[in-house]
């Protein structure tokens, strides 16, 4: 992937200095012009510990400069995170409290209009956005793997085995989405499309990669983990249905049809399994499990609002 257009003045001055291989200028960085600006900066500052850049030299990804400016664009964005999560359950139960946090929390639905009501082109440029995620789906998790007790570890392992294909390289989640971009003539390459995904995208991206880059947040990437699962297997199923509905290819649907089982499987796995042992050895996470849970169901809300409105849903 090539570095992406700059959407402000960080962003412009740090692509700049990336894809120059001088950072130094950076010590002096302008603020960011808009939410946006600041979430695209952070988003190329993680992209460095995933992919890389082909016009960005490999050695930066631990430049003293550029991560200089990733933790304040990092201590902004989690305060932000933080401000928006409502009151949540006391602990008790936890798998029950859970649940019916994420049972009874109801947000505006992209899967439920996609499957009734959403053009072809609406559904293509959903699929574009997705691809930002999807294409490296579940690489954010495996940043916690380290972190963890031999107990959490492993079930957080027996997940990713199965969103890695189970060992088929064909049977990866990513591939089977990208698989599926290519059947329905989009650009499957990773990161094609990352010039117009909006603000909400790049913070969810962000939230995953902040999370699970920051060993002290393990408890809210496995948090955003569990309500991701959560909230899965019933809007992968309407997603298929859409997609059927509107004629786009076996392998497109094919990687929605997978996660209707497979998330509902991965939902009590995350839930009980991975939080519910993680707060057994780590109580004091508490707060941060349901700060990852929340940012999960939030900002998917908030492209949700974002996409319907523009779709005048
Ligand atoms: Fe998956
Ligand atoms: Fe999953």
């Amino acid at each position: 992937m090539l570095s992406p257009q700059g959407r402000g003045a960080l962003s412009d001055a740090v692509l700049e200095g990336m894809r120059a291989g001088r950072t130094s200028q950076l010590a002096q960085a302008p603020q960011p012009d808009s939410p946006e600006d600041a979430q695209l900066t952070l988003w190329v500052l993680y992209e460095l510990h995933y992919r890389g850049f082909e016009d960005v030299a490999d050695e930066l990804e631990w430049d003293p400069q550029l991560i200089s400016v990733r933790r304040d664009l990092e201590a902004d964005f989690e305060q932000t995170l933080r401000s928006r999560v409502p009151e949540i359950p006391d602990p008790a139960d936890f798998a029950e409290d859970f649940f019916t946090f994420v049972a009874s929390h109801d947000g505006p639905s992209i899967a439920a209009y996609v499957q009734r009501k959403a053009t072809d082109d609406q559904v293509r440029q959903l699929l574009r956005h997705r691809s930002i995620y999807h294409l490296k789906e579940a690489d954010h998790t495996t940043w916690v793997i380290p972190r963890l007790s031999d107990r959490v570890k492993a079930a957080v392992v027996e997940l990713q085995f199965d969103e890695y294909g189970d060992g088929d390289p064909n049977r990866l989640h990513a591939h089977l989405f990208s698989r599926g971009l290519q059947d329905s003539g989009l650009d499957s390459r990773y990161g094609a499309y990352i010039n117009e995904v909006p603000l909400e995208v790049l913070e969810e991206n962000n939230a995953m990669s902040l999370f699970g880059l920051n060993r002290r947040l393990r408890g809210a990437s496995l948090g955003f983990l569990a309500a991701f699962e959560a909230t899965s297997s019933g809007p992968s199923r309407r997603m298929a249905r859409g997609l059927e509905r509107l004629g786009f290819p076996e392998s497109m649907i094919g990687y929605y049809t997978e996660h209707v089982e497979a998330d509902a499987v991965h939902e009590q796995l995350a839930v009980r399994t991975i939080c519910g042992a993680l707060l057994e050895e780590e109580p004091d996470l508490y707060d941060d499990v349901y700060l990852g849970a929340w940012t999960s169901m939030d900002l998917e809300d908030r492209y949700a609002e974002r996409m319907l409105k523009q779709w005048d849903a």
